[in-house]
């Protein structure tokens, strides 16, 4: 079985995303981290426990992870991902944060991956502070990681949340700046871009959430106060054009899943830029090779979308595959 780790501010993407791995045929969630992002890391907690819970996996090890930036100030996402982080359709019976392991999320990746040393996939959906933490405490975890899936940055100086920055690269500039220069791994980055010019038509999503099923009634619930928001015209501004339905988050973990569904990509150095007055947090790609850096990341550009949809279609099915 493929092991995964997934680092997470869930966040609907988020949810998309781990909805998608737990469905998965072959793949073996070793543990979920949390940090801060789209919501509080308290409901960050909650809304993953939830998503566990629709999907009878409350046997997947939840974690907390920092409640705060390296450095940055927070920021959240509420107006788009609802002011709990998920839609804003509570669920009296969600499961309480007692269910939370005790372990912190930094060392309990540590501790994952040196237990299986080459073999995890590290999906990581969140601003990236939990994964510089873990690489500050412990510099040999990239070269024991078998590869590193993130959702963030953008390839042309595009923004969705600052003129130039992507939401994840601009909550901890400093942690994905940490994460580009030391994660050595084979790293994909799924950035904002990308996540546009592969979205899908809603006409997909209505026949996704239509499945009969807990899952897919779940998802709808939280996520139609996106749905709308993506509609009104603050956040078409924010779309590359032609942009419909955008799971920015389940590209990430889809590649991880499947590598057969990237059908283009690009290697090249990558950095952070942190000083600038409208460019904070946005990616920057060192195409010259004058920041002669040896580690090139792979800007992931195309998927093939039809195996994408079936593994969107899996996620709110009843049972998994295999
Ligand atoms: C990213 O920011 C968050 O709002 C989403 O969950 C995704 O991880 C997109 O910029
Ligand atoms: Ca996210």
């Amino acid at each position: 079985k493929k092991k995964l780790i997934m680092d997470v501010d869930t966040g609907v993407d988020d949810a998309q995303a781990i909805m998608m791995a737990l469905a998965a045929p072959g793949v073996e969630i070793l543990g979920i981290t949390c940090c801060h992002g789209n919501t509080p890391l308290k409901n960050v907690l909650k809304n993953t426990l939830r998503v566990l819970k629709v999907c009878n996996r409350l046997d997947v090890p939840v974690y907390r992870g920092c409640a705060e930036p390296l450095v940055a100030h927070k920021r959240h996402a509420g107006d788009f991902h609802g002011k709990d982080g998920l839609g804003d359709a509570p669920d009296p019976d969600a499961p309480g944060l007692d269910a939370v392991q005790e372990e912190k999320a930094a060392l309990a990746l540590i501790r994952m991956v040196n237990e299986n040393p080459g073999e995890v996939s590290l999906v990581a959906t969140a601003p990236l502070t939990n994964l510089a933490m873990a690489v500050n405490l412990d510099p040999s975890l990239p070269e024991k990681l078998k590869a590193l899936y993130i959702m963030g940055g953008n390839t042309e100086s595009r923004g969705n949340t600052t003129v130039c920055g992507e939401f994840n690269f601009v909550a901890d500039s400093e942690a994905a700046y940490v994460v580009l220069d030391r994660y050595t791994c084979p790293t994909y980055i799924a950035t904002w871009e990308f996540s546009c010019r592969n979205s899908l038509p809603w006409s997909f999503v209505d026949t996704w959430l239509a499945q009969d099923t807990d899952k897919a009634r779940f998802m709808e619930r939280i996520s139609s106060l996106t749905r709308k928001m993506v509609q009104t015209e603050r956040y078409q501004k924010e779309l590359v054009s032609g942009t419909e339905f955008n799971s920015c988050d389940t590209y990430a973990v889809a590649a991880a899943i499947d590598h057969t569904l990237l059908t283009e990509s690009e290697q090249v150095a990558v950095t952070v830029e942190l000083q600038g007055t409208h460019t904070r947090g946005m990616m920057v790609l060192d195409h010259l090779e004058l920041l002669k850096k040896k580690h090139k990341a792979i800007i992931m550009k195309t998927v093939d979308l039809e195996k994408f949809k079936q593994l969107l279609m899996n996620a709110l099915k009843m049972k998994k595959l295999i």
